[in-house]
This record gives structure tokens, sequence and C-alpha cells, in this order.
């Protein structure tokens, strides 16, 4: 079987899988590796690489090809990662060093072209030319497809959607301007509003506090979307305040690129209409000209939060344009 390898390196775990040619997973594995240490994560990606190769030759694949989506602004050639504002990495040659230490090809891409690339050949976006995926984790992240390429601009760090500004001198972004769209709509963001509101000691905070264990510090995402899901109204309306800037910043990004579709992933994609609803609500709101023109679609990426492994592996198997 022919397989390849696709790594996603995150805020805060390098996720690695073998995909198939029709798109499935199947084989995964993971590097638990703090996006702070810039070392780390160059050791912790090749000993995933060798441990997945590994599982290729035991599906048959002695060379299997390797994609890396990573959390930053890439260079056109796809070689070295200029910035990343949540990880420690400026100006790293990153597909060289991978390709020396690990002796197979790479390729490397920005961690949400990856996803949406994977959701354009295999997941929500199968069956349309053109999609925006907007991935919500620890930054928030732009794959665009037009006509089924992925577009990157010239000089290969565009699409940067979690940097459009959207409050004028707003919070201090990692990028370190204010105001981007990241800092208002990320699981990073929802996570600092939950806190907060636990810190208050408001009869609201109640639920969360007690899922953090009275200690804000210890409270995730995952605990905010539990208590949406339970019902509890503060943990409702936290999850409806990111929906709703996702709304209003896909409002803006259609004005520009009127896409038939929008797919949302990363890991508060899982909280699902709860986030979504409120989005599509705020977008139809903020639309121009809404109402007396065509709009795009809402979904929730199908690949879930594999959309990365899976679209890097294919972008790997395929050749990055
Ligand atoms: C980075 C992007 C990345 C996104 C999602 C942002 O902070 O600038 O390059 O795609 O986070 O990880
Ligand atoms: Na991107
Ligand atoms: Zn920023």
């Amino acid at each position: 079987m022919s397989v390849s390898i696709g790594i996603d390196i995150g805020g805060t775990k390098i996720a690695g899988g073998l995909v198939d040619a029709e798109g499935r997973l199947v084989e995964q594995a993971r590097r638990d590796t703090p996006a702070q240490d810039a070392e780390a994560i160059i050791t912790g990606t090749v000993d995933l690489i060798g441990e997945l190769a590994e599982k290729a030759r035991a599906h048959g694949d002695e060379t299997p090809k390797v994609g890396v989506a990573c959390a930053g602004y890439i260079d056109r050639e796809g070689a070295t990662v200029l910035f990343a504002p949540n990880i420690a990495w400026r100006h790293e040659p990153l597909r060289a060093q991978l390709q020396e230490a690990t002796g197979h090809d790479v390729v490397i891409e920005n961690d949400a072209n990856a996803a949406g690339y994977g959701e354009f050949r295999y997941g929500g976006g199968k069956n349309v030319d053109d999609m925006v995926m907007i991935t919500l984790g620890t930054g928030v992240g732009g794959g665009i497809v037009l006509g089924g390429e992925v577009f990157r601009g010239s000089h290969g760090v565009g699409v940067e959607i979690g940097h459009m500004r959207v409050v004028p001198h707003g919070h201090l972004c990692g990028c370190g301007n204010r105001g981007c769209f990241e800092m208002y709509a990320s699981g990073s963001a929802l996570v600092r509003d939950a806190r907060a509101l636990v810190d208050e000691g408001t009869p609201q905070g109640k639920r969360l506090r007690e899922l953090c264990d009275g200690k804000p510090e210890n409270l995730k995402g995952v605990h905010v979307t539990q208590a949406a899901q339970e019902g509890d109204e503060a943990a409702v309306a936290l999850l409806a305040e990111i929906g709703r800037w996702l709304g209003e910043g896909a409002a803006s990004l259609a004005a520009i690129l009127d896409p038939q579709l929008f797919v949302i992933g990363g890991g508060l994609a899982e909280a699902g209409d709860l986030v979504l609803e409120p989005a599509r609500v705020a977008f139809a709101e903020e639309l121009t000209g809404g109402g007396h023109r065509p709009a795009a679609r809402f979904c929730v990426a199908t690949l879930g939060n594999d959309a990365g492994v899976i679209g890097a592996a294919a972008l790997a198997r395929e050749g990055r344009a």
C-alpha cells in the first residue's frame, strides 16, 4: 500500500499519521512538545517521522513522502519558516533540517493551508472549487483554495487571517501587533475570557470554577465546551462570543473572496453549533449586500483535528505547487 506521512506541528503538540491515497488515516502517533522550545520541536518531529516511517515499512512502503504542516509563515519555496507568532522560530530552515536528519523528502506547509487542502480534497470541501478554511486553536489559521489551488500569496505568507486587525488598539498579539482577529476568535481568546470570568468569583462562573477546581490556570477550552453542552449559560455565551467574531471575520473575507464554503476546524470546532450558529447569524448580519446576493455556507471540518495531518500528507504525495 502506498502511504505518505503527515505531521502537524501545533501550539501544544506534534500530531502525525500515515495517510493512504484516499486520504484515510491508517496510523497515528504524537509527541507532546511545547512550542516555546524550538530545538525540542525539531527533535520531536524527527523522532515522530522515524516512528511513522517504520510503520510505513510495515505497510510495505519503503520511501514514504513526508509533509509537515506548521503554524508559521513559510517562504514561497516551502523551505524556511520565516516567522511564527506562537512558536519560537525565526528564519528556521525547517525543510533542510528535517531532510538531513531523516533522509526523507520533506514538503513543508502552513498548518491551516494544509488543513484547508485536506478538507478540500477529502472533507467538507470535496464538492466545491472555492473555499476558506478557518482553524480555531492556539491561533486562528486560514487556508484558501481557489479554483482547486491553494492560494499562498506572492511570497508564500498570505492568508494570515488570524492577523487581520479587527480591533484598533486591541489585545496584544503574539505577532507583536494589537487587535488581531486571533486575539478574539481563537481557543486562546476563549480560555483568556473564561479564566477572567472564573477569577471574578461571580455566580455566573460557578460551573467553570468547579471544572477547574477553583484554579483559573487549570481551565481549558474543553471545559468551556463541556459546561456549554451541559447548558451552562456563561459557557454558552463565551462560545457564542467566539462565534460572533468568527462570523464577522468571515463576512469581511467573503466581501473579498466570495467563497462557496467556510470550513471551520481546529480544537474549538468541536463545540460545533455552539460556535457555528452564532457565527452564521453574525455573518448574515455583517455580510455586505446580505439578503441580495448568494452567500457562503458554513460547516465544521469533517476531518476534525486531523485535517492538517491529512492535508500535509496529501501535499507531500501530490507535490506542493
Ligand atoms: C499563525 C498562522 C497559523 C495559525 C494557526 C497563527 O498565529 O500566524 O501561521 O496558521 O496561527 O495555527
Ligand atoms: Na494559512
Ligand atoms: Zn497578530
